[in-house]
Order: structure tokens, then C-alpha cells, then sequence
């Protein structure tokens, strides 16, 4: 017997986006909201530069939206990043209002104001940052109102594995609508279902499908893959973000080197020590990402050397330490001292640009079933996120969220019994050394495949060995109970196919994808959309 819960709202994710939708949602709603980690753990937690918004006078939301249009090469919906800059400063005081501390100085009369950073892309400093970690700043704050909310539920540990839908009876255009999910109870190891009247996927991103990344292990793509298994449509899963100065050392792991670096003043060398940005772009190392990730990319092969090195040294050490604590520290432990030395840096996979289609309140094709944050395509990105976009995204898109929801929540909840979870032909599985392989395969081959640099024979190779992937986890899912590892692996493989087919649906190189063999941008640009087969 699977064990039913019920809600009025269910938020799948945890973080930025998440938590968010939640805190507005509370005054209206009974709302769970699932983590498949601890309840911190997701990328927000990780964000370092900030957040972007107009708080100074001389900036412009024009000025806003022209760069956001700028770094997005032509794609992105211009309705969408005006929405997004026009609603940045209320979301961005909704969160002051919250407690979070963004770093302030004092003008010229003495008077306190919110010290701006600067991000490569951005024509004014309007970067809003509690030092380099104003994603444990924003994340624990949030986390800690939500806890104290009498309406919402937290069920930590629990993975979503599928999403509930049903057939409608009404005459609506969607012909589905969703009820709820399944979730993997990671404690008891027991799956169990929820029922809700609306459900929100806010899940985050997929760059864990990639070998090299800037993100947490629980970016994973789940929820792209379940709303696509479901039968949304997705869109621009092409432009995959390298973050272009991820640490490069073999005791880091995966850190970050914010790109705020830049904007005080780093500059990117070569091993011998000369400089190179200039040559490539006029902006230099404020040039937006992909340009900056691919000329690093470039040098690396044609020197044939491991890394590239990030240069703040000349700074001020005072000014260093202030400004960078988390960094500083972080890499005088690996035994690097950025107030004196240069930082061996590469890139890796750092955001997902595209995602489940969805409207101005994060609606998606399928009735009662929203996407915000990371793993939603609301258009803001085009072919190329600008810096310091996303958490901002996540801010607007779960406020408006909000509004629709509220607007038409039903205030008698009927709970439906959902169907039972069938688990009687698995067993427990005895090879798991076959999910291990498979991770490191799909994550090699799309590094090396499906990365900075693309042609059309390496996507057919990578989709070749996808499709092989997808038919050992699909027998394996139906053998073997399920496990944290076996749900990555099959949302990954569902997300890397998505990326691929995109990929090579795009002839032409646009923004954060390029390829040799259509090097050439379009005069028109158009977004990938693609429809489930369902
Ligand atoms: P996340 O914060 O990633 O949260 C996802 C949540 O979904 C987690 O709680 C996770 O447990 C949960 N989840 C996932 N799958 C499941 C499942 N199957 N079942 C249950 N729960 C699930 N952006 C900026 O704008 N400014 C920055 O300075 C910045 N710096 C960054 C630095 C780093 C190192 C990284 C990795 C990203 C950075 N970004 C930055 C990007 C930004 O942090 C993310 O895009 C944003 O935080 C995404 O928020 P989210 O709420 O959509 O997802
Ligand atoms: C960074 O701090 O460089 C990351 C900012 C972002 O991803 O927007």
C-alpha cells in the first residue's frame, strides 16, 4: 500500500525559486515543499556574485533589458527581460524585507547605500551581494522563515520521481492535468505519493550532466525530465553555460571563482603570464561568458596547457580580503595566496539556459502544473544568460507564480486517492557498478562531446551512445528498486538526449552554442522547441 500525503500546493525544490513561492504562497495555502537533500543544499546556496537590479540612479531598467538582450545573442523573448527588469527592485526589497543583508558602503554625504558589484555584460554596476556568498546569505534566510511557517511542511530527503496526471474531464485546451507526484522517502526507503491541487517544479538545473561543473550534486535535470516525460514542451536546451573560471586544482572539487573578480578588476593570463582577453573582445574579460569561456577554451588547446590563471594581485590585499573572504580563504587552504599569486582557473558547466516551457506565471502546458527557477525557459536568456540574472529570475518568476496560484486555489480541497505505486516485480539490485558506469560514461562523453566547441558528427556520436544508455536504465528501472543514484542517471541521460536534440537541431552558432560546422549566426533568431512524442 503506498502511503498517500496531501497538500494544497506542492513545491518540488528547494531553493532560490522554491522557497520563495512558498513564503508568498503560506498565507493562502497548505504547502509541502520537497528537498531531495538537506533543505539547503541546490545551487542558490552556492551563488556568489549577487543579484542584479537598478538601486543606482544613474542606471536605467533600459539599460537593464539592453544587456540582458545583448548577452542573449538575439534570443531572448525582449517582453520576458523587460517583465524581469521591471519587477527586479519590488523582488529584490520583498527579500531586504525577509532579512537578507546585502553588503552596503557609505556615499560622499556618508549615507549608507547598497555597495554595487560589476559583472561581465553589465554596463553599470548593479550587482547587489552580501560578499562572495550571497547565495548562503539569501538561501539560509529564506530557509529559516520557512521553517518557522505554521502552514508549510518540509519533507527534506525526499526525491520526486514522477509526476500524477490525469485526463480531463472539462473542455479546457490541456488535455491533462497534474495531481501530484511520486516521492522516494530517502529515509525509510519507501516510495509514497502526494496529492495537490498545484504543483510547482522548482528543481534547478542539469549541469551535473557535464563532467566539470560549478554546481551541487542535486543538479541533476529531475525536473525537466519528469514535466518532459509528462509531456511539456522544452525549449533552447542547446545553450548549456560554461562559467568560465571554475578553480582548477585536483583537492578543490568544484568552486567557483565569480566572475565579480572580473568585475573588480582580475585579469586572465596566459601560462607565461601575458594577457589575452583583449585580443579577442573588445570588453576584454567583462565580455559576456561564453565569449570569455571560449577563449579560454581556445588558448588551453592551442598551448596544449591545463588550465588559464585569474590575476587579482595587483589589488589592494585589504580591498582582496573584504571583498572576497569566502575565495580568499578557500584557496589559501589549497595553498594559493590571490593577494600575491594568480589562480589556475578553467571552465565548466555552470547553468542551464533552456528548460519547460512556461508563461509569465511559470505556467506550463499541462493544467495545474508550474516550472520556475533554473529548470523553467521563460525566455529571459535567449542564447546566453547575462551574470546575475538567475537568482532573479527565480525572485520574479516565483512571485508571479504566486498571484496565479492564489487567484485559483480552489478554498475546498478535495483530495483525489491517487493510484498506487506497483513495485511488485523489483528487487533489490545486485549491480550497481552498472549505474556507477554509466554516470562517468554520459557525463565524459557529453563533456567531450556535447561541449564548448560542438560539431554535428560528435552530437550523432553522443546521441548514438545516449540512446544505447537509455535502453540499459529503462530495463534497469523496471527490474531494481529505485535509488538516488539509478533516479539521477535516469533523469540525466532524458536531459542529456534533450541537449543533444536541440543541438542539433540548431545550424548555427549562436551565443553558448557553437559549432564548427555552421560557425555563422542566422539574421533571425528562433528558440528550439520541442514536443514530447506522447
Ligand atoms: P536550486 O537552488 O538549484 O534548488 C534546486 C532544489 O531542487 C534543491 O532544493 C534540490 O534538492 C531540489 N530538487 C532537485 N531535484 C529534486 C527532486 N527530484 N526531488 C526533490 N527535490 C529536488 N546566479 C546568480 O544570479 N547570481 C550568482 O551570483 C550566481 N552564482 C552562482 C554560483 C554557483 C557556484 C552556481 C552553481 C550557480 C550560481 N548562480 C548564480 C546560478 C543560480 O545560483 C541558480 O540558477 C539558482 O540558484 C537556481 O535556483 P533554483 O531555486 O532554481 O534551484
Ligand atoms: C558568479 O558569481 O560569477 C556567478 C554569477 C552568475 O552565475 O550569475
Amino acid at each position: 500500500m503506498t502511503q498517500q500525503n496531501n497538500c494544497d500546493v506542492l513545491i518540488i525544490g528547494s531553493g532560490a525559486a522554491g522557497l520563495t513561492l512558498a513564503l508568498h504562497l503560506a498565507k493562502n495555502a497548505d504547502v509541502v515543499i520537497l528537498s531531495k537533500g538537506p533543505l539547503n543544499e541546490g545551487s542558490t546556496y552556492y551563488a556568489q556574485g549577487g543579484i542584479a537590479a537598478v538601486f543606482d540612479e544613474h542606471d536605467s531598467v533600459a539599460a537593464h533589458v539592453e544587456d540582458t538582450l545583448i548577452a542573449g545573442a538575439g534570443l531572448c523573448d525582449k517582453e520576458t527581460v523587460e517583465f524581469t527588469a521591471e519587477n527586479a527592485k519590488p523582488c529584490l526589497e520583498w527579500l531586504i524585507e525577509q532579512g537578507v543583508a546585502f553588503d552596503k558602503e557609505k556615499d560622499n554625504d556618508g549615507e549608507a547605500r547598497y555597495h554595487l558589484t560589476r559583472e561581465g555584460g553589465h554596463s553599470h554596476r548593479r550587482i547587489l551581494h552580501a560578499a562572495d556568498a550571497t547565495g548562503q546569505e539569501i538561501q539560509t534566510t529564506l530557509a529559516s522563515r520557512v521553517k518557522q511557517h505554521s502552514r508549510i511542511r518540509i519533507f527534506e530527503r525526499y526525491n520526486a520521481i514522477d509526476l500524477i496526471c490525469q485526463e480531463q474531464s472539462s473542455e479546457s485546451a490541456n488535455s491533462k492535468q497534474c495531481i501530484g507526484a511520486y516521492i522516494w522517502n530517502r529515509n525509510t526507503e519507501k516510495v509514497e505519493s502526494i496529492y495537490a491541487q498545484k504543483t510547482i517544479l522548482a528543481t534547478g538545473g542539469a549541469s551535473k550532466v557535464y563532467q566539470y561543473t560549478s554546481n551541487p550534486d542535486v543538479a541533476s535535470g529531475d525536473g525537466i525530465a519528469m514535466a518532459w516525460r509528462a509531456g511539456c514542451r522544452v525549449a533552447n536546451m542547446e545553450f548549456n553555460q560554461f562559467h568560465p573560471t571554475c578553480l582548477f586544482h585536483p583537492d578543490a572539487g568544484t568552486f567557483l571563482l565569480t566572475e565579480a573578480l572580473r568585475g573588480e578588476g582580475a585579469i586572465l593570463r596566459r601560462p607565461d603570464g601575458s594577457r589575452f582577453m583583449p585580443s579577442f573582445d573588445k570588453r576584454a574579460e567583462l565580455a559576456p561568458r561564453d565569449i570569455v569561456a571560449r577563449a579560454i577554451d581556445f588558448e588551453m588547446k592551442r598551448l596544449g596547457a591545463d588550465c588559464m590563471y585569474l590575476d587579482i594581485s595587483h589589488k589592494p590585499s585589504g580591498f582582496i580580503k573584504e571583498h572576497f573572504p569566502t575565495i580568499y580563504e578557500r584557496t589559501l587552504s589549497l595553498g594559493i595566496d590571490i593577494t600575491k599569486q594568480p589562480i589556475p582557473v578553467v571552465p565548466a558547466a555552470h547553468y542551464t539556459c533552456g528548460g519547460v516551457m512556461v508563461n509569465h506565471h511559470g505556467k506550463t502546458d499541462i493544467e495545474q502544473l508550474y516550472a520556475i527557477g533554473e529548470m523553467s525557459y521563460t525566455g529571459l536568456h535567449g542564447a546566453n544568460r547575462l551574470a546575475s540574472n538567475s537568482l532573479l529570475e527565480c525572485l520574479v518568476f516565483a512571485r508571479a507564480a504566486a498571484l496565479e496560484i492564489s487567484d485559483s486555489l480552489k478554498q475546498e480541497n478535495e483530495y483525489i486517492q491517487l493510484p498506487q505505486w506497483d513495485e511488485s516485480r523489483v528487487t533489490d539490485s545486485d549491480e550497481d557498478v552498472v549505474i556507477q558506469h554509466n554516470w562517468h560514461e554520459l557525463r565524459l562523453f557529453m563533456w567531450d562531446y556535447v561541449g564548448i566547441v560542438r560539431t554535428t558528427k560528435r552530437l550523432e556520436r553522443a546521441l548514438h551512445r545516449v540512446e544505447l544508455l537509455q535502453s540499459e536504465i529503462a530495463e534497469y528501472y523496471q527490474n531494481y528498486k529505485v535509488s538516488n543514484n539509478l533516479l539521477e542517471l535516469r533523469n540525466l541521460v532524458q536531459v542529456a538526449e534533450l541537449i543533444i536534440r536541440c543541438a542539433m537541431e540548431r545550424k548555427e552558432s549562436r551565443g553558448l552554442h557553437y559549432t564548427l560546422d555552421y560557425p555563422d549566426k542566422f539574421p533571425e533568431a528562433k528558440a528550439t522547441i520541442l514536443k514530447s512524442r506522447e
